[in-house]
């Protein structure tokens, strides 16, 4: 097997920086919308055997270092007992969002083997396929980025409802981030047995918060996930969106591995953070529509920079957008193992 991103999860020397993209499977590949032409994308999530083949998409395709399971943040959340729907429209919507004592008391925490067999049975399939290919990653929402969907229903714009439970009724928001950081320790821990060799928390929303509310409101959750996940040994990445404010609480999390958005240089977030962790990011997905040569030099900036950290993952800064030409990816992918090798 390939285990070049293994080893610098790890902080070990390796020969070549090792690449994988946020939402690497998905709508900008026309065998990705072979499949969905036929199924929802929650049936898609909750058909192990066609996850699986979404998720061995991009690594066949692109030849990226890492494979990360096809789901979604959601999933547990709908399995906490909430109605969940993704319209074409608005993305994720959930019908009867929490907004009180009464409503997080009925939210169950879930047994991932019981109520989402789904998961760690795409898990299972894809460690056997991947075998001799690459490292397969887990993944689950962090606590607060999985409480505004909670909260708010949905996307949302200003997070009002979220920022005024945490203000107003901080006892209701903390006994929901309480409820959503035990599931998510639960959620990954299944994960992990059933063969994830890496996991990944994902904080799209953490970057909406000042930092002195993120390191009253959203650190202390994550610190337990993380340190109650280190007892089974496998890599931990932490990416929060929007971070260049928050950064300096962010390294405090415990992670192995820190993903930065591309709203701030590699090299300032790289200060930020320190030499104790491995980076990873950090590509304007959006510079995907950039000519082959100006790609190439925005890769070799971010590979040129990513030298001063500890280690590095090239990544984009957040997902693979569906309108993205499948050539430049490929070409993102091979400029990363042309320019990232090591002497
Ligand atoms: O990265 C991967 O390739 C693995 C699969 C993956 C998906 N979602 C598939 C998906 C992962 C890791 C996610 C995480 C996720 N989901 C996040 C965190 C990362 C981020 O993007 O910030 C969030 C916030 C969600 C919630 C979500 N799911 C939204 C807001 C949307 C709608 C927007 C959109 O792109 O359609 C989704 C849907 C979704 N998740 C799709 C995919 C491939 C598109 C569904 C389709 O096929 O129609």
């Amino acid at each position: 097997m390939n285990d070049t991103f293994l080893r610098v999860c790890r902080g070990e020397e390796v020969e070549y920086t090792p690449v994988w993209l946020m939402r690497q499977a998905g709508r900008y590949l026309p065998q990705y919308q072979a499949v969905r032409a036929n199924v929802d994308f929650l049936t898609l999530c909750k058909t192990p055997k066609l996850a699986a083949e979404v998720t061995l998409q991009p690594v066949d395709i692109l030849g990226v270092d890492a494979a990360i399971l096809f789901s979604d943040i959601l999933i547990p959340v709908e399995a906490m007992g909430l109605r969940l729907a993704f319209s074409e429209k608005q993305g994720p919507v959930i019908s009867e969002p929490v907004r009180n004592r009464s409503a997080v008391d009925r939210l169950i925490i879930p047994d991932a083997e019981e109520d989402m067999p789904f998961v760690p049975e795409t898990i299972r399939i894809l460690r056997k396929e991947l075998e001799n290919k690459v490292p397969l990653i887990g993944f689950s929402g962090a606590p607060f980025t999985l409480a505004t969907y909670v909260i708010e229903g949905g996307t949302s714009k200003n997070f009002l409802h979220t920022k005024k439970m945490m203000f107003q009724h901080t006892g209701v928001f903390s006994y929901l981030m309480e409820k959503l950081t035990v599931t998510v320790i639960s959620y990954l821990s299944a994960q992990i047995k059933a063969g994830a060799q890496v996991i990944q928390l994902f904080d799209t929303w953490a970057g909406v918060l000042s930092p002195v509310e993120y390191k009253e409101f959203v650190l202390p959750y994550v610190k337990k996930a993380i340190s109650e996940l280190r007892k089974y040994g496998v890599p931990i990445i932490y990416f929060t969106n929007e971070c260049a404010g928050i950064l300096k609480e962010v390294r405090k999390s415990g992670a192995d591995v820190i993903g930065f958005d591309w709203r701030i240089d590699i090299s300032d977030a790289i200060k930020k953070v320190g030499k104790n962790v491995v980076v990873q990011g950090n590509l304007d997905p959006c510079e995907l529509f950039l000519s082959k040569e100006k790609l190439e030099d925005r890769v070799k900036d971010i590979l040129w920079k990513g030298e001063s950290a500890k280690g590095h993952i090239f990544n984009l800064g957040h997902g693979v957008l569906p309108e993205t030409p499948v050539e430049s990816v490929m070409a993102l992918v091979e400029a990363v193992h042309k320019y990232g090798k090591k002497e």
